[in-house]
Order: structure tokens, then sequence, then C-alpha cells
């Protein structure tokens, strides 16, 4: 097959995607980096590493490292910056056979608001994730650990964004369900859930953390069943009676994994960690997705969102 299977093709919050398979917020690059491994096409959408107004060199070594069950990150949002993301990096969205998520971060409410708004106005990005899991310079908490931070954040950024979809990405280390809520009450158009979920690592021969930073986030195989109940909680209190899509994530190596997503309310899914073991991931997510929709009878993957039993 030439590419993926038309019975992929659904739209989340009225963006339309080829496929469900979103690549997830810094596990690809800026926007066309995989395009060396795999035809982009089998995804619908490729998002960016989060952007922050002013360029950031992040942590200092190590910031990667790899743990049974997953891997952990503590990256510190290393990336080039809006003026040079929109100089050097955005021109390579327009030859994407696949549709481009931008993914804004910040440390004050102000930073989010020009990020959100320079991406609106300044690119063709359909949808806008905010990546709150960021510390505010003025109180120290993560925006989003706390629904009243997010609330307030939501009540700047929102009317700032008039054209793209906005998304918000929910953190896993506080009540998901309740930050869900927060979001969507502030507007979101979409929810991306989860981001990495806070852990330690430590070498015991120094007996030093593994990570530079002391402490980073879980990504992997490890999470997958975590993420899946939070998509489930999360559809079922917060997404279905607001008609809100999510885009479900954490874990996803396999079709299956995917599968189960969207039977828990996801209208799209994720991966991130898994591109690191496979570049390829997408395209056997997409063949084994467009098998098990057709094997239960569905018209489309719409048919599935939601529709685990019990
Ligand atoms: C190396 C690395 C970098 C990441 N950078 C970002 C980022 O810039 N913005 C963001 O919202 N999430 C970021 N994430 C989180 C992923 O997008 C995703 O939410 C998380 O890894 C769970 O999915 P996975 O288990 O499929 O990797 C990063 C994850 C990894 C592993």
């Amino acid at each position: 097959m030439a590419g993926p299977d038309p019975i992929l093709r659904t739209s989340i919050a009225g963006v339309e995607l080829s496929t469900p398979i979103v690549a997830a917020a810094g596990t690809c690059g800026y926007l066309d980096e995989l395009g060396d491994a795999f035809d982009l096409g089998w995804l619908g959408a490729v998002t960016t590493k989060s952007i922050t107004v002013e360029p950031r060199a992040g942590n200092d070594p190590w910031r990667i490292i790899d743990v049974p069950g997953g891997m952990m990150n503590a990256i510190g949002l290393a990336n080039v910056g809006l003026g040079a993301f929109l100089r050097d990096k955005l021109p390579h969205a327009a030859g994407l056979p696949c549709r481009a998520f931008g993914s804004v971060a910040g440390h004050s409410v102000d930073e989010y608001v020009r990020m959100a708004s320079a991406f609106d106005a300044g690119t063709p990005f359909p949808v806008i994730e905010l990546n709150v899991s960021c510390p505010n310079t003025a109180t120290g908490l993560q925006f989003g650990d706390d629904p009243a931070a997010l609330r307030a954040l939501m009540a700047e950024v929102r009317p700032a964004v008039r054209r793209a979809k906005l998304f918000v990405k929910v953190s896993p280390n506080a009540d998901v369900v309740r930050l869900s809520s927060a979001a969507v009450e502030g507007g979101a158009d979409g929810l991306t859930l989860v981001n990495t979920f806070t852990a330690m690592s430590i070498d015991v021969a120094t007996r030093r953390p593994r990570l530079s930073r002391g402490r980073g986030g879980l990504s992997g195989p490890g999470i997958h069943p975590i993420a899946v109940r939070m998509v489930h909680d999360t559809f079922r209190a917060v997404a279905k009676p607001a008609g809100v899509p999510i885009i479900g994530l954490g874990g996803t190596l396999r079709w299956q994994d995917a599968a189960e997503f969207i039977l828990a309310g996801a209208s799209a899914v994720g991966v991130g960690t898994a591109l690191f073991v496979d570049p390829r991931t997408p395209v056997a997510l997409a063949k084994g997705l467009a098998r098990w929709v057709r094997g239960q009878g569905a018209r489309g993957v719409g048919d599935l969102v939601g529709a685990v039993e019990g």
C-alpha cells in the first residue's frame, strides 16, 4: 500500500487528519526531521517541540536516560526560540505531507500569550498546543499542576488565539480530570493527555541522580496503562459531555496501544518514546489500526472513540 488506508481519515475539533496518529511534541524535532525515516504522509500531524519566546539551551547532560519500561528526560525546553523558529524552521512546514501542530511553552502568562498569538497569526498550524508543564517564574508552581493557575492562564491565552484550535497538554502529575475541566472551562478546543510523569533514577555507585536536574519525566510503555485510565476518566467526566476531543498518548508502541486509547475516548493518538525505539513506528501503527477498524466493522475511527464496554 502506497499510503495510509482512507478508513483512517478522521477529524479533531474540525481539523481533518489523514490518520489519527500524531507525532508528539519534543520527540520528532521541529517539523520535518522524521521525513528521513519514513513518508510523513502516514501521520495525521507532527507536533513541533515546545517553542519559547527566547532561545533556550536546556539542561546540562545527562538529560535523557533509559530506564526499565521507558525513558526519562529533563531536556529543559531546549529550542531555537520564536524568531529563529519562524525564520529557519517554519518554511519546512510547507512541504509536509501531513498537518503540523505548534507546541508553545513559557514561564509567565505573558510569554504564553506572546507565543500563542505569534503562532496564531504567523503560522499555518491548525492546532496550537499549550505545554503547561512549565514552572511559573512568579510562583514556582507549574501552570499545569494547579487548576486555578491553568484557569488564569487560559483567561489570557484564549482571547489571543482566534484562528487555530487551542489544545491544552495536560500534566499527569496532578488531578487530570480537574485540570482538564479547568482547561475546558477556560475555552480549550481539545485536550492532549498526557505529558510525562515526574520521576527519579539514582546511580547507586555514585549515589547521585542519573539526570543532571535530579528528576525528570518518565515516558514509554511503563506509563501506558495509567495514561489509558486517565484518558478514560477524562473522556467520561469532561471531554464527552463538553464535546471536546482528546489526543491520547503515553507509551504507545504497538497498534493495540493506540486502539486502547481510542476505545478509552481518544480521537487521535500521540506517539513519542516509540520514535526513539523505531522512528518508523507510525507506519506500523497506521497499518495495524486500519486492519482493526475494518475488523471491528466500523466506518472509521470515530465510531470506536470511547467505545470500551463496561
Ligand atoms: C525527549 C522528550 C522530549 C519531550 N519534549 C516535550 C516538549 O517539548 N513538549 C511537550 O509538550 N512534551 C514533550 N515531551 C512529552 C511527550 O510529548 C509525551 O507527552 C510523553 O513522552 C508521553 O508519550 P510517550 O510515552 O509516547 O513518549 C517530551 C518527551 C520526550 C521523551
